[in-house]
């Protein structure tokens, strides 16, 4: 009956985000100071509370946002025989909701790690992919899964779905500047919408779709060869297909025209856009700054820092 706590932490696609729905690869970046965690007490009365930023109270009385989170802590319970245990799930999280940071996922994952701890049972790792995937599901309607393998990473990650992800070779240097626009992206809306323009018209989203593939082949070689100059390149010319896709926002493409204009080396939003954040990279430590001040005077809502360092350093 002692509590039990899981974590996990945020995520970033440097390439891939809306092709990797459509079996092309993506490499992603667990961003291990950016954390969440999750803890479970049990009560002595069979209330069970959800303490969150976002929302305190019973967790089936909260808002519909919940619904997918609901959905994975009733199929566990049931799972531990547990179904009518009284407990307070107490969220903690360092992540802002909904800004292609991957927070639901980082949510599923503490929450599957919290659960199967509390009930000392053993997870695979296989098992916390597809535990995790029934909140996806119901909160991005088709996830590729790329979101929840970063969240349980610990090394940048080779995705493709309906694969195992991959660990890939890292030689690269320089920093990565994250910002976050402050606008609600919607994941859900965004995959929908890429869904609908494939209808409408195939073959320009085909052609962004297999461009953001070999996109991905051109970073996977510059991430192993130290070659940062080329990694820049490959997210403006990312960014022209996402923005193909109509997944993109005004106030993302003015963020990136900022970063660019303070010498970043490329800039591209990240996550399912239409808000949410932009990335870009600098080859040093004072450009990183410089475009991290440039974005806080326009109005970002927050930015990180994230070194790009060598595997072996
Ligand atoms: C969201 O972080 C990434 C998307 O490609 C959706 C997914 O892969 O499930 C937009």
């Amino acid at each position: 009956n002692t509590p039990a706590s899981g974590s996990s932490h945020a995520k970033i696609i440097l390439i891939g985000e809306h092709s990797v729905v459509y079996h092309q690869p993506a490499i992603a970046l667990p961003l291990p100071a950016v954390r969440e965690s999750v803890t479970l007490t049990l009560r002595s009365d069979n209330v069970q509370q959800l303490i969150s930023r976002y929302y305190t109270g019973a967790r089936h009385d909260g808002p519909q946002q919940l619904q997918g989170i609901n959905q994975l802590v009733d199929e566990l319970l049931v799972r531990f025989n547990a179904a009518d245990a009284g407990f307070d799930l107490t969220i903690n999280s360092h992540l802002p909701a909904e800004r292609g940071m991957g927070s639901s996922a980082a949510t599923a994952v503490a929450i599957i790690r919290a659960l199967y701890r509390f009930f000392d049972q053993p997870l695979s790792h296989e098992q916390l992919l597809v535990d995790a995937n029934i909140s996806e599901k119901i909160i991005h309607g088709n996830p590729s899964g790329i979101d929840v393998a970063t969240a349980s990473a610990e090394n940048p990650i080779w995705f493709m779905a309906g694969t195992q992800p991959v660990s890939i070779p890292f030689h690269l240097h320089g920093y990565l500047v994250i910002a976050d626009s402050g606008i609600h992206g919607q994941t859900g809306k965004a995959v929908r919408a890429v869904a609908q323009l494939r209808e409408t018209d195939p073959f320009l989203a085909d052609q962004a779709i297999k461009g953001l593939g070999r996109l991905a082949y051109t970073a996977k070689s510059a991430l192993a060869n130290d070659r940062l100059a080329d990694l820049g390149k490959v997210f403006d010319q990312s960014q022209v297909f996402l923005q193909r896709l109509g997944v993109s926002h005004v106030r993302l493409d003015e963020m990136i025209g900022i970063a660019k204009q303070n010498g970043a080396l490329g800039a591209k939003l990240t996550g399912g856009g239409m808000g949410g954040c932009m990335i870009c990279l600098a080859a040093n430590e004072a450009t990183a700054t410089q475009i991290r001040l440039a974005l806080a005077k326009s109005g970002v809502a927050q930015t990180w820092l994230q070194p790009l360092k060598s595997e072996e350093h």
